[in-house]
């Protein structure tokens, strides 16, 4: 048969020769299953790239391929073609006009891929199948000049029967991988556009007998002390086979006995089994040996079991009986070094620090992962959302509300495409329907609702009884409102969801994608966690999204960076806006993290005045892992630790008491009673001491001691205007109307004036919210205020001058006053009155420019990440030290970063131990290299100016990061400064000598 190039255009045709997807279970040579069956093709392989169809034709005439490349692997990362990053739009616009369906062809690269292979052991009594885990966008396939044939969806495995075109030895397979196909149209996920062989490639001998598919589900009576353990499955051979099954639970065999294979279902009868739950992965061991009527050994099948019931009472979903809440995140299979070809090791690293960070639930946006992922969510205990490969966002988002243009979606009611995607979820759905960490199945994203998903849905209910479906779309068309079990939503604002469910009751409430972590974000996500506290349909939600999706480059200047859209030369794109990761691109965490853990941490702790309480969240757990470890804090240092035995059964609430009496607190001094919940025990995610939740509380307030009884002596020169303090000289320049020096023991500690400040580097979530159009205003009022200097006056203890500045387009709004005392110290007050001229302002503060050695920071306040407003529940008050370049903060696009919040005192000093601290009432600071404006200017960290000065930044005011989403919501009111009023900015700064 040869291959017709059309079918790539079809959208009814997505497969041909194709293998009846089937279940990923394992299948071994010997008892112990250390030896499979499996023979791997990943390697070098020969490779030939051309534009079009039409060029990779001269592949033909070739018996060598002019160039290597990895399997698995992309294209595009390995000098062909280039990455493209685009969202919404599809990859080809503007570039070949198509109509919905249609396939590029001046440009749709081609990739010819070649091997020459001998088979292990060939036996020609056996079948032989070849396995391809994943290949994007579509494949045809020849073996010794034969073709094979073709299968479309990029996620999911193909198989095909090989075994009437193999020989022993030297047989040659190509693989031709088409970028786009009619199919493309269904894969218009937000994110990196690439093709190629990308995930692992295997033949293997087919045993005699041979369980091709097995289901297994468990059936669990009402209180969970018993369940059928029914094992549905498809064999070769079957009335040859003889198998032993034996159930283990670790090392322990539960059940042994011969089971009939010609019955296609067999149930198992267990009692008091050991449920499966996310907190608790208990998992059993099925195997099933299979020998044939002489007592040879055919194959042994091993499969983890889970016994665990997912149900829907009340409106509420429930795992084992209880009510669950998933404190999620969305995860594409992504790698900064090698895109969606990631390693078992990537896969591992993330779901450790998704167990480390409280995170227990992912779904698996937006398609079907690598099969080992689901392993590890089933053995580290994490709930799945399970996502079918179909996104068609591009076809609807600018023309759903129209009625006559409802043709162009897809698939929506449309008979040519409805083939198509129920292949999808049912490759999906038999490849891992033996995984007990997936709860739910999910038909896709973002692709408008309709008949055609709701039979998607349908498929999965009628060949699972054991789990949900999961939908958001339906919100677009209510047409098929049974395709989803539970209302799913995307960013809605906390009062939505809350205004929703007042009305409707009839499902659980999730949101499948929220808190959208694109840079410096997640502001107020407490908010939408303690929702799930209060309003039982609301059952959690899933973070947007878990890594950044940026790829290592070389920067002009030779440096390694994290590249984002555009950076490839690749248009159409949509630059940085696949950066929305609680963890970077190279897996360091970031600041945000910590919020996150704390949001989801499974223990609430309320702190009194000589008790404590500890709610047990978990559902299934009690605390005879943890410790309770009891820090008390004076000013920021510690000054007694202490461990405690708990004993908190699951969702119970304990009290416990203090190890000091806060009354008894000395009244000049700040304390803070930390406690937190760690590990007493090393587990498979985490070491022995791990914390999995904390709560702080602090008493009384420090007092920053300042000596006010030396006179400081006045020179009110021409232009300018002296202070002489002890061991530090000041001057205010009356030209300049600003700050121009503050000598410490002889060393000037300002590289330039001082000014004050009302503008931070516009965060993504700014830019989405229209804030640098609209806000400019403070802008230009940072960068060209004007300062004059009035009223210089002698008191007994200290001088005070006033300055005014004049701000362009309102010149009245700015004054302020300050007052210098003997021992060097500056209290500086700015005033910003109220005005019309716009909203908002970012911050309210003042910006001092110290010179570059000046760079040890020291704080006490939040910490040790960086924190703002609406997002500093997570971070421990304490007394921290970092240098000026560890407080950076590398988000892929430069913008305001390394603030610390409710900061009493910080200090920038130099190796001699000279500098500066700053005080006040729970101030913003940042000491970083930058500017606002050049954190701005710059696209990517190798753009920022080499370091040159300190820049410390103090704000009594600046607004909330926001996060509900990244295109228009702002930081919640209470996080904003709304400039109808007027606000005051107070702190001081004394010399540190
Ligand atoms: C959602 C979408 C995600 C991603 C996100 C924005 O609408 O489902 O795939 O595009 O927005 O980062
Ligand atoms: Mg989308």
């Amino acid at each position: 048969m040869k291959f017709d190039y059309n079918v790539l255009k079809n959208s009814e045709i997505f497969a041909i020769n194709r293998l009846d997807a089937t279940s990923s279970h394992k299948f071994f040579r010997d008892e112990n299953c250390s030896s499979d069956f499996l023979q791997s093709l990943n390697g070098k392989w020969e490779f030939f790239y051309a534009e079009n169809y039409a060029q990779s034709l001269d592949a033909e005439k070739m018996d060598t391929f002019p160039n290597t490349i990895n399997v698995p692997g992309h294209i595009q990362l390995q000098g062909f073609d280039v990455p493209q990053y685009v969202n919404v739009m599809y990859p080809w616009e503007a570039k070949e006009k198509l109509n919905v369906g249609e396939t590029p062809e001046i440009f749709n690269p081609i990739g010819t891929y070649k091997k020459i292979f001998d088979i292990k052991d060939y036996n020609n009594n056996k079948s032989y199948i070849i396995r391809f885990e994943g290949v994007e966008s579509a494949m045809a396939i020849w073996i010794n000049n034969e073709f094979v044939g073709y299968s479309e969806d990029s996620f999911t495995r193909s198989e095909f029967d090989i075994t009437k075109f193999v020989k022993e030895s030297e047989n040659t397979i190509i693989v031709k991988v088409f970028k786009w196909c009619s199919a493309s149209w269904l894969e218009d996920q937000d994110f990196w556009r690439f093709s190629g062989i990308f995930r692992d490639v295997f033949i293997y001998e087919k045993p005699t007998i041979h369980i091709e598919d097995l289901f297994i589900k468990t059936y669990l009576n009402n209180d969970f002390t018993k369940s059928t353990l029914s094992i549905l499955h498809k064999t070769k051979n079957a009335n040859e086979s003889i198998c032993k099954l034996a159930l283990y639970y670790e090392n322990e065999v539960l059940i042994k006995q011969n089971i009939d294979l010609t019955k296609n279902e067999i149930s198992l009868n267990i009692t008091s089994p050991k449920l499966w739950s996310a907190e608790e992965p208990n998992l059993y061991t099925l195997k099933l040996s299979i020998y044939n009527k002489n007592n040879e050994l055919q194959e042994v099948v091993m499969q983890k079991v889970g016994f665990r019931k997912i149900e829907i009472k009340n409106s509420i979903i429930h795992i084992n009986g209880k009510r669950v809440v998933f404190n999620g995140i969305n995860r594409h299979e992504f790698s900064a070094k090698n895109g969606r070809a990631i390693t078992k090791e990537d896969i591992l690293q993330d779901i450790l620090i998704c167990k480390q960070n409280n995170i227990n639930a992912i779904r698996t946006s937006h398609y079907p992962n690598n099969s080992y992922f689901y392993e590890l969510c089933d053995e580290y205990g994490i709930y799945v959302i399970d996502e079918a490969n179909l996104e068609t966002h591009g076809t609807w988002a600018s023309i759903f509300w129209l009625e006559d243009k409802k043709d162009d979606i897809l698939p929506y009611d449309n008979p040519k495409w409805t083939n198509a995607v129920l292949d999808r979820a049912n490759s999906m759905l038999q490849r891992d329907k033996n995984h007990p960490s997936i709860i739910f199945w999910s038909c896709g994203n973002e692709s408008f609702g309709g008949e055609n998903i709701y039979k998607m849905s349908k498929l999965f209910k009628e060949k699972d009884d054991t789990r949900l479906v999961h939908y958001e779309g339906i919100c677009l068309d209510r047409r098929f409102n049974e395709t989803s079990d539970v209302e799913s939503r995307m960013y809605p604002p906390v009062t939505d969801i809350e205004n929703f469910l007042k009305v409707h009751r009839d499902k659980p409430y999730i949101c499948c994608e929220y808190s959208h972590a694109m840079g410096n974000s997640n502001g107020a996500l407490i908010k939408y966690t303690n929702l799930t506290e209060t309003e039982p349909l609301y059952q959690g939600g899933f973070i947007w999204d878990f890594c950044d999706q940026a790829i290592e480059k070389i920067s002009p200047n030779g440096e390694t960076f994290l590249a984002y859209g555009g950076d490839f030369y690749d248009r159409p794109c949509d630059y940085d806006f696949s950066c929305n990761g609680i963890v970077f691109a190279n897996r360091e965490i970031s600041p945000k993290m910590p919020e996150v853990k704390y949001c989801y941490q499974n223990f609430k702790i309320d702190i009194y005045n000589d008790n404590f309480t500890i709610l047990n969240k978990n559902l299934f757990i009690n605390t005879s892992n943890y410790d309770c470890i009891i820090n008390i804090l004076e000013n920021g240092k510690t000054i007694k630790t202490e461990t405690i035995k708990i004993d908190v059964l699951p969702s119970e609430i304990k009290q416990y008491k203090l190890p000091v009496n806060t009354y008894d607190f000395n009244s000049k001094n700040e304390y803070t009673i930390i406690i937190s919940i760690c590990l007493n025990k090393d587990t498979n995610w985490a070491k022995q001491g791990h914390e999995v939740a904390f709560e702080q509380k602090t008493f009384g307030k420090m007092i920053v001691k300042q000596n006010t009884n030396i006179k400081p002596i006045l020179i009110d020169d021409f232009n300018n205007v002296g202070i002489l303090c002890e061991d530090c000289q000041i001057m205010f320049s009356k030209v300049k109307g600003a700050l121009v020096s503050y000598k410490v023991k002889g060393n000037e500690l300002l590289e330039d004036i001082c000014m004050p400040n009302f503008w931070r580097a516009p965060l993504q979530n700014d830019t989405g919210a229209n804030f640098p159009f609209e806000l400019a205003f403070w802008k230009s009022a940072s960068m060209y205020a004007k300062g004059q200097i009035k009223n210089i006056k002698e008191h007994d203890n200290f001088i005070s001058l006033d300055i005014d500045y004049l701000i362009p387009f309102d010149t009245n709004i700015v004054t302020s006053n300050y007052k210098i005392y003997g021992d060097g110290t500056i209290n500086i007050c700015i005033n910003v009155n109220k005005t019309d001229k716009v909203i908002y302002m970012s911050e309210l503060g003042f910006i001092f420019k110290l010179p570059l050695q000046y760079d040890k920071f020291i704080w006490y306040g939040k910490g040790d990440l960086e924190n703002y407003v609406d997002r500093k529940n997570g971070y421990k008050i304490g007394l921290y030290e970092k240098t000026v370049e560890e407080n950076y903060v590398n988000y892929t696009m430069p913008q305001e970063c390394g603030n610390y919040s409710d900061i009493r005192y910080a200090i920038l000093k130099n190796n001699e131990g000279i500098g500066m601290k700053v005080f006040g009432d729970m101030l913003n600071v940042s000491a970083l290299y930058y500017t606002p404006h050049e954190l701005e200017n710059a696209k990517h960290k190798y753009s920022l100016p080499k370091p040159y000065q300190v820049v410390l930044k103090i704000a009594s005011h600046q607004m909330g990061v926001g996060g509900d989403n990244s295109w228009g919501a702002t930081a919640h009111e209470e996080f904003l400064l709304k400039n109808n009023k007027s606000y005051t900015c107070n702190f001081s700064i004394s010399p540190i000598k």
